[in-house]
């Protein structure tokens, strides 16, 4: 190791996912290896702001590996507003010695650890880790797999219950902005229209999917619709307050129950409504969400070690490489249009 690495700290910031704590059992363990103690920040950036910390000795990170959450906490604050916290910053990194910071978190905590990195000369590495795989540069975050899991899982209930009664069940899932939990979750699960927020989706084709199946002899339906996605313009149903309500709000969600009132209405089929909700994001993480977890703590602390800071450790095709952090947080990820393209063609 480096010989000016006396000491790295280590933060998980934004929503929680399954597979946090993989990745900080990797990062001490590959820390270790070198002898340098890892010091766990509290509660995302407010440990850094307020004088929170814990270390992570050996001890500490037993036994964690299947845990979900995040053994040191986690906040949405940003270390940058009100600006008097960035001197509270500086201080407490002189006071515990660091030598480096990993940030484990999604675009909003990354994007204030590249400002920090870039404006303020913070020696910042990053970590991929979202359910809804937005980040840019890196084909998977740490999460995303665990929650398809639960959404696949959650279908496979669904079909069931919706086969008996005969009916349409919509289940809404998380995806701010993106449609990759409800697109991979669709296709894992066989659903049979994929509503994700890149593409304003139709009510005419989605009533029209559940009569044609019905016509055929399946009597029920799977829509999946994403927390985000909205009506196509030309067959908008929702009203001012409705839009307000689902959209507007830093937490989203209500566009199910919406959706499955308008497809009884419009098909005269029952429809039901299932809210995922906090299950994707709870839990156990997967064998694969561990293994990625595993690899980018291990990356990140070699990252440190080379220099490598304002970078995000990433997962290109079967490689984990670095990418600028600029590039990370530069835009939204999409969900891949040739994956919602393998979803489309099961829709019906
Ligand atoms: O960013 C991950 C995410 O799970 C989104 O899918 C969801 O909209 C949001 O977090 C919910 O966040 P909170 O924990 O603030 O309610």
């Amino acid at each position: 190791m480096d010989d000016r690495i006396e000491r790295i700290g280590v933060l998980t910031g934004g929503g929680d996912c399954p597979g946090l704590n993989a990745v900080l059992r990797a990062i001490v363990r590959r820390a270790l290896l070198d002898q340098v103690p890892v010091l766990g920040i509290k509660n995302g950036w407010l440990g850094l702001i307020d004088g929170e910390v814990e270390p992570l000795t050996r001890h500490a990170i037993l036994g964690i590996l299947p845990r979900g959450g995040t053994i040191i906490g986690t906040s949405r604050v940003n270390p940058l507003e009100p600006p008097e916290r960035l001197q509270k910053i500086r201080e407490n990194w002189a006071r515990y010695g660091l030598s480096a910071l990993i940030v484990i978190g999604g675009e909003g905590t990354l994007r204030a650890a590249h400002q920090l990195h870039q404006e303020e000369g913070f020696p910042i590495v990053a970590i991929p880790k979202t359910i809804d795989n937005d980040l840019a540069g890196t084909d998977y975050t740490v999460g995303l797999d665990t929650a398809v899991s639960v959404v696949a899982d959650a279908i496979d209930r669904l079909h069931t219950t919706a086969e008996s009664h005969h009916r349409v069940m919509v289940l809404e899932v998380m995806g701010r902005h993106s449609g990759w939990i409800a697109t991979c979750g669709g296709i894992a699960g066989g659903a049979d229209i994929v509503l994700v927020p890149e593409i304003p989706f139709r009510l005419s084709q989605v009533c029209e999917i559940a009569l044609q199946r019905k016509r055929s002899g399946r009597q029920f339906s799977i829509v999946v619709v994403s927390e985000d996605a909205k009506p196509h313009p030309e067959e908008d149903f929702l009203s001012v307050e409705q839009r307000q309500a689902i959209y507007h709000h830093e937490r989203l969600g209500g566009i199910g129950h919406i959706l499955a009132e308008q497809i009884e209405r419009c098909t005269a089929i029952e429809a039901r409504v299932a809210v995922l909700g906090y299950m994707q994001r709870g839990g156990s993480p997967t064998a694969f969400d561990r293994v990625l977890a595993t690899r980018f703590g291990i990356k990140a602390v070699e990252m440190v070690k080379a220099g490598e800071f304002g970078r995000m450790a990433a997962l290109q095709g079967l490689a984990v490489t670095s990418v600028p952090l600029g590039e990370a947080v530069s835009q939204i990820k999409p969900v891949h249009p040739e994956i919602y393209h393998a979803a489309e063609i099961f829709f019906g």
